[in-house]
Order: C-alpha cells, then structure tokens, then sequence
C-alpha cells in the first residue's frame, strides 16, 4: 500500500516531520513533530506543531500515532501537545530505557523520574507491527545514532530518522552515549535491504554543498547507489573510519541540553517547583 506522506519542514532545526495518511481512510501519525524553543530566552512556541494540528482538522484526520524515531538532541517533541489537541498514542522504541537511564545520572534527576519507559503509550521492539486506520507499520530497530533508534516501515514508506540522510549529506552523528559506528552500519545494512524502490524519508535536512534546496525523500536504490557515506557497498571498516573522524570534529547541537530532559519525558517538561514554575537543568563539563 502507499500511503499519503506531508512533510513539515522546520527550518531552525533542519527536521522534518511527518504526517502518514491511510489512503483508504481518514487515520494517520504523525511522525518525529517539534516544539519551537528559543534557547535565549527558555520560551516555547507551538507554530511549528499547530501546522500539523490544522493540516489534520483541515482533512478531517484521525491521528491514530504520535512517533518518534528516537530522543532527538536537537529538537523538543511537541508529541504531549499533539495528543492533547488530536488524541493518539506516543510511541518510541523500547531502548528508551536505556537513554532514560543515562541522562537521568547526567541530569542528577531523583527517583520521581521514572526510567521504565512508562512516559510512553507504546514501546516498540524490533519486528513489532502496528496499524494505522487500515495501513500496517511494521517496527526495524536500528541504533547507531542511538540506542533506542528505530525506523518506521509503513507500506512503501521508510522513515529512518536519524540513520541515513539524503545521498549526498549521508549518515547520522554516532558519538551520542550508547552510539556505535558498527551499530549504525549494521542497522542502515538492514534498511537498505527493503525493496529498492522503498520510499525513504529521512529526519533532517542540512543541504548538501551544491545542493540549493532542502530536501528529504529518496530510495532505497538511490542510496545504496548514490550514498557518499555508505553506498556502492562501502566496506564497514572504511565507514567506521570515516564516521568516527567525522564526528570528531562536531559541536554538541545547540538544543541538547533542553532537548534530552524534555524528550527522556515524552516531550514534557520535568515536574513544575512549588511555585509551579518550570525549570530546565544545565549539567557542567557532564556532556
Ligand atoms: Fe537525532
């Protein structure tokens, strides 16, 4: 089946997010949303989530899943906003607990942060399916980039978060904690095992030298012939090389620090103080 993609380009963060229509029906998920924040002044902003709120109300959709690829370091979720405004349930892969547990000793948070995953509606795991209206996902893990990575195999349409980016930018950043090189590798083996002509949607979007335009959708022949990082089967040992080289030389994303407390928690923000007022933690020299 080939279901109905719209994409939700947000230029600040370079994602994208998507939204995933039944074509048979009204159902659909919604894929990887954000929450504007202005790191300066600790403000958030909606703009970004309300244009996929209106885009479903406009269609008369149901949104059936609210997902996410993995906890994102550039970007807050806006999926308990989402499911607020259009219901659905918040899935993300079972790993989570394993992030949790990392970034709650980072962030030195107490025993009232819960580290099972309970944040989340579903916890997938490799080979779990899930439906939207008619449409069938079936759930990939692949970490890499992170433990708790997982793609989104949706009829024709793969959605690889942070795994793969389009042809030429390449692959995602391994040196997050629990981020392996060899790990990535492996999992983009399996992806790109689907059928070449598989729909792949990728999670962000940098533009490429040469590249004017933004651009998020390809397939899995295009990659496997055209990836600068890992196509024309690029031996695992010269990726490795070049990957770990690579994210050597790379500054921490500029929303890590909120983006990791706010999305460990399903994208809310930790308990507010007595006063009900909502602070985010800055660890030093902990990251
Ligand atoms: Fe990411």
């Amino acid at each position: 089946m080939t279901p109905f993609v719209k994409a939700f380009f947000d230029e600040a963060t370079f994602t994208v997010s998507y939204l995933v229509r039944d074509p048979k029906g009204s159902a659909c998920a919604i894929i990887d949303s954000v929450l504007d924040f202005d790191h300066a002044s600790g403000r958030t902003d909606t703009t970004s989530a309300d244009k996929i709120i209106q885009f479903v109300k406009d269609n008369d959709l149901a949104v059936d899943w609210i997902l996410e690829s993995h906890v994102h370091a550039d970007h807050l979720s806006a999926a308990p906003y989402l499911q607020e405004a259009l219901g659905g349930k918040i899935g993300i892969g079972s790993n989570i607990t394993m992030v949790q547990d990392t970034f709650g000793k980072v962030f030195n948070e107490g025993t009232e942060f819960q580290r099972d995953g309970s944040q989340f509606d579903a916890l997938f795991e490799q080979g779990d399916s899930f439906h939207i209206g008619q449409l069938r996902g079936d759930v990939m893990h692949t970490p890499g980039h992170t433990p708790a990575c997982m793609t989104y195999v949706i009829g024709d349409a793969a959605f690889v978060g942070d795994t793969l980016f389009m042809p030429d930018f390449g692959t995602a950043r391994c040196d997050f904690p629990g981020g392996s090189s060899e790990m990535l590798f492996q999992s983009i083996q399996s992806i790109l095992a689907l059928p070449d002509e598989t729909r792949i949607f990728v999670g962000h979007d940098y533009k490429a030298p040469g590249r004017d335009e933004f651009a998020w959708e390809t397939t899995v022949g295009e990659q496997k012939a055209l990836n600068v990082h890992i196509g024309k089967g690029r031996p695992i040992e010269d990726f490795v090389e070049m990957r770990d080289a690579r994210d050597a030389t790379l500054a921490m994303p500029r929303l890590i620090l909120p983006s990791l407390q706010v999305n460990m928690r399903a994208g809310q923000m930790p308990e507010p103080d007595a006063d009900g007022d909502v602070f985010l933690k800055i660890p030093i020299n902990k990251i």
